[in-house]
């Protein structure tokens, strides 16, 4: 029987960090905001009362790390540094978010040095527990801000986007106290790195439908983003007639509909717009400018490339067919991500020890492993969720669940791979 004190508290504090929003009413933590650098110092906090050196870097990555036994993790000797694990997850959300996307695998995280603290051993490699500031995208539009910052693959273009509000990368960095131009030189020395892994909440239904509260994940689904801009005619919603009309929402509609077609008919491809505008936006006025969101993602690279190109070819047809202009932008393109066999079976091994089967899956959602993956090898722990429900309010785990995640990472941690 797992004991379930670690895992109340896990989940005491996902309910306390779901306090830090921007929005009444519901959880929305956008990155370099006043609510993540909230939620960012109650965890520091937490680090620091089980003797973790807590720093945050400059685009605002909390790094808590708790030191080795002393030497013991000395890299053959010939480096002063200890050998370091990377635990950890995200604390930035979506817009109207549930409380476990992120926050549970930092905690979770956190829960396993507790469990050293408090038992004040230290292992022969070090460990850090990141919680990284900016996974989701949702403020500029290009996920793992966070993580790129620290991979040293930051892009310092990407400073001068703005927000909904106008308000450039680069301030939001300084009014939350970072200096944007010297986020490249926080980039992570990677010798003394043996891995990262992450527990998630697996956002979709394949552990519940199997009974299982974990799994271990094989790999991370590529994704592309982009951003399709149809330019038309705004004009008089009385006098034009229809034949006549260059309406750019209607192109637009078009298009979401042939990317949702394209996605049913292709096995494991998910295409999906999120969000449209529409200018000038008023009822009677023909739209003349639509932007939408489209995010396409497959497991295998190929399909997904394949997809994208024909749904960019169909912006063309559609553009050409209505008589607008019909643009297509990269946002972000990611390629699949396999974990690392290595620590996946060390992972395997955590898990098969407490008495369950080994299920791994992949995961269709990204997480920062994919830019960690360039850093050190990566793995990652899914936590079985109701429904598979996740980007929603109604996002939910159970303890007991948890209380298996965290004894299986606290195992894992132990294990003489590293
Ligand atoms: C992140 O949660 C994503 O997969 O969009
Ligand atoms: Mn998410
Ligand atoms: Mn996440």
């Amino acid at each position: 029987m797992i004991d379930l004190a670690d895992a109340v508290r896990v989940m005491d504090r996902c309910e306390a960090l779901a306090r830090h929003s921007e929005e009444q009413g519901r959880l929305t933590r956008r990155f370099a905001t006043p609510a993540l650098a909230a939620a960012a110092g109650e965890v520091a906090a937490w680090m620091r009362a089980v003797g973790m050196g807590v720093r945050r870097d400059n685009a605002g990555n909390l790094i808590g790390r708790y030191e080795a036994a002393e030497a013991a993790g000395a890299i053959d000797g010939a480096s002063p540094h200890p050998r370091t694990l990377l635990l950890g997850s995200h604390l930035d959300s979506v817009r109207d978010a549930g409380r476990y996307d992120g926050p549970l695998g930092v905690l979770i995280a956190l829960a396993v040095i507790e469990r050293l603290h408090a038992q004040a051993r230290r292992l022969p490699l070090a460990i850090e527990v990141l919680a990284f500031a900016d996974e989701e995208g949702l403020r500029y539009g290009t996920s793992y801000l966070g993580s790129k910052a620290l991979a040293g693959a930051f892009d310092p273009t990407l400073l001068e986007r703005v927000d909904d509000d106008g308000v450039r990368m680069d301030e939001a960095i300084r009014a939350q106290g970072g200096d944007p131009a010297a986020i490249p030189a926080d980039a992570r020395a990677r010798d003394d790195l043996v891995g990262y892994c992450e527990a998630h909440i697996e956002q979709g239904p394949v552990l519940e439908a199997e009974g299982l509260p974990v799994g271990v994940v094989s790999a991370i689904a590529g994704q592309g983003r982009f951003t399709v801009t149809f330019e038309g005619m705004a004009g008089h919603a009385g006098t034009v007639p229809m034949a006549l009309r260059h309406d750019a929402l209607c192109a637009a509609a078009e298009f979401v509909l042939a990317a949702e077609a394209l996605a049913r008919e292709t096995p494991g491809l998910v295409a999906t717009v999120g969000q449209l505008v529409v200018e000038p936006s008023a009822s009677n006025v023909i739209p003349g400018r639509a932007v939408l969101s489209l995010d396409v993602r497959h497991q295998d690279d190929a399909t997904r490339l394949r997809s994208c190109d024909y749904l960019r070819a169909t912006v063309g047809r559609i553009a050409v067919n209505r008589g607008v202009a019909g643009r297509w932008d990269v946002v972000q393109e990611d390629n699949a991500t396999p974990c690392d066999p290595a620590l996946g079976d060390a992972l395997g091994r955590a898990v098969a020890s407490l008495g369950l089967p080994v299920r791994r899956l992949p995961s269709g959602a990204g997480h920062d492993g994919v830019v960690l993956a360039a850093l050190c090898p990566v793995a990652m722990l899914f936590v079985r969720c109701r429904g598979g429900i996740s980007h929603h309010p109604a996002e939910s785990v159970t303890v007991e669940d948890v209380a298996v995640a965290v004894e299986a990472l606290a195992r894992f941690v132990e294990i003489p791979v590293f």
